[in-house]
């Protein structure tokens, strides 16, 4: 079936600096970017989802001088890294920008050199202090006890010509903005943040690097002496990449429906910087910046010196990707901070997907099995506990759109599991198992069989963005043969999507119950 679309929808994800190893950070926000992005898609919305790595800067280039090798030769090699991840982590982009391909290039020198040439942009001297790991200048007042206010590390006082951004007189138009437009920036607490950072005056924002001290970026295309700063370079990537002044087409269709997700740390320049330069360039800004919090590890900091880091496939060796994809959506609501522990995530996997889910798969599939030979029974007439079922699922279907378009991925998870659990309570009252005992109950047996697999068919349809294989192994596993990633919400969420005669294949467990004296070991 091919629905009529539905629109288009356009999500990114930070693109990361290809520089790190990575960690439990990236993979939130990059599978909170896919189960959307697949939610969308099966709401029948032309959808693109675009991610990539942040490969320019002081960092990179120090990497590359220690390892003795060129800075892209460093990146080319870096970035499989978080390539390889995302395939394993069933990451379905359509796109991978990197900083260093020409086609990103080319859009930030086309930017700066309208911006140039329209007088946005003009060199003046800068004197104050630069934090060099930040790769950000501070005045004297910014400092925390003469140290950089965000790493609070040492600075370095540095008096320098460089071109300046007039991100300044954008101010008032940006205050505006946001307070016109109340899911710009979500959640509201970092709106309020925002708004209230907006209440001082606005710098003009410094957007070069003098060669003498940075060679790897991007050339500014007035000055070669100088590179583009690092944070106006890798923002554009979110235009560079649908094909800004290259793919008008495909540029139009995408901009401006994008929704940034981002984690709350790099909240001002994605919200304050961004929508300005998008403004001085004449572009609207996105329609939402999502700010997401952070994972702490077992109640601490994740940081490479407490050696704490959680590596995100390691625990996909451990417990799986779908548990882990599931554990990352559930367990906490998307803009609050979350703790890791492995205690939770074995708790997690046991109660929610191998008893509720796993068991609900197993029994019925085994039971059509035992009782028709693997064949879908014909269901005869509906009882009152058959429709309520139904309407359980129904009423889930309902819910969930707009708890996806308020990012609430773990209260749709949580309704979602309201038709797990109907269904398992649906078979505990029905008991197949006593109407196999009478040949009379068979018509029965056949109905309350045919509507618990239909309520699988539906939950495997809708757990599709959050677990892509489990749910297709359940798709597959109940005899459909019609393809899970071109299903359409609104026509194959009804009721009755199963058809009886198809054939069931014996069931392997979903999710095999982790023992946990045994996890404990192991870890
Ligand atoms: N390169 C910039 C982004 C440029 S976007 C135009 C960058 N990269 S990063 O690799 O350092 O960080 C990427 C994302 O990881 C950020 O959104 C950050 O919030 C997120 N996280 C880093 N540590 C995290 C946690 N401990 N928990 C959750 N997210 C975290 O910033």
């Amino acid at each position: 079936m091919c629905p009529k679309s539905k629109g288009t929808f356009y999500i990114t994800t930070p693109i990361y600096y290809v520089n790190d190893v990575p960690h439990i950070g990236h993979a939130y926000t990059t599978v909170a970017a896919d189960v959307l992005v697949r939610f969308k898609r099966l709401e029948g919305y032309q959808a693109f989802f675009l991610t990539g790595t942040d490969e320019h800067g002081q960092k990179v280039e120090k990497a590359a001088q220690e390892r003795g090798v060129d800075p892209k030769v460093h990146c080319d090699e870096m970035v499989k890294r978080f390539q390889s991840l995302w395939r394993r982590l069933n990451i379905s982009n359509d796109d991978f920008i990197r900083t260093t391909e020409d086609r990103h290039k080319k859009v930030v020198q086309k930017i700066l050199q309208d911006l140039y040439d329209r007088g946005e942009i003009y060199q003046a001297s800068y004197e104050g202090w630069y934090c060099i790991p930040c790769e950000r200048f501070w005045t004297e007042k910014d400092l925390t006890e003469g140290k950089c206010p965000d790493c609070l590390r040492e600075v370095v006082e540095i008096s320098e010509k460089n071109y300046f951004f007039r991100m300044s007189q954008y101010q008032s138009w940006l205050i505006d903005h946001i307070e016109k437009n109340d899911r710009f920036i979500l959640p509201p607490s970092r709106r309020n943040e925002i708004l209230g950072f907006l209440q001082n005056p606005l710098e003009d924002l410094c957007i070069s690097r003098p060669k003498k001290r940075l060679k790897w970026g991007i050339e500014i295309p007035f000055d070669p002496d100088y590179v583009t700063y690092v944070w106006f370079d890798a923002l554009i990537n979110y235009v560079s990449g649908i094909g800004y002044s290259s793919d008008n087409p495909r540029f139009s269709d995408f901009w401006p429906e994008a929704i940034h997700l981002i984690g709350k740390d790099i909240l001002t320049t994605h919200t304050v910087y961004w929508p300005t330069m998008l403004r001085g360039i004449g572009l609207t800004p996105p329609k939402m910046v999502f700010a997401h919090g952070w994972w702490t590890v077992e109640g601490k900091k994740m940081s490479k010196s407490l050696q704490n880091v959680v590596e995100p496939n390691r625990l996909i060796d451990t417990y799986g990707v779908d548990a882990l994809r599931y554990f990352l959506m559930r367990e906490v609501p998307f803009g609050m901070d979350g703790d890791f522990s492995h205690a939770t995530m074995v708790h997690r996997i046991n109660s929610d997907l191998a008893n509720d889910l796993g068991n609900l798969f197993s029994r019925a599939l085994s039971m059509v099995i035992r009782y028709f030979d693997g064949i879908i029974p014909v269901p005869s007439s509906l009882q009152e506990i058959d429709l309520r079922l139904q309407e359980s699922s129904a009423k889930v279907i309902a819910q969930l759109p707009g708890q996806m378009n308020d990012l609430a991925f773990n209260k749709a998870l949580i309704t979602l599991w309201e038709i797990v659990s109907a269904s398992n309570k649906y078979v505990d009252e029905t008991a197949p198992w006593s109407l196999a005992k009478e040949e009379k109950d068979r018509p029965r047996l056949a109905t309350v069989l045919y509507q618990t697999l239909e309520a699988l068919r539906i939950i495997a349809l809708l757990l599709a963005p959050f677990m892509p294989t489990t749910a297709e192994k359940m798709w597959t596993h109940l005899g459909m043969e019609s393809n899970l990633w071109e299903q359409n919400l609104e026509a194959d969420g009804n009721w009755g999507g199963l058809k009886p005669g198809g054939k069931i294949v014996k069931p392997t467990p979903l999710f095999p119950r982790i023992d946990t004296t045994k996890m404990e070991k192991k870890i």
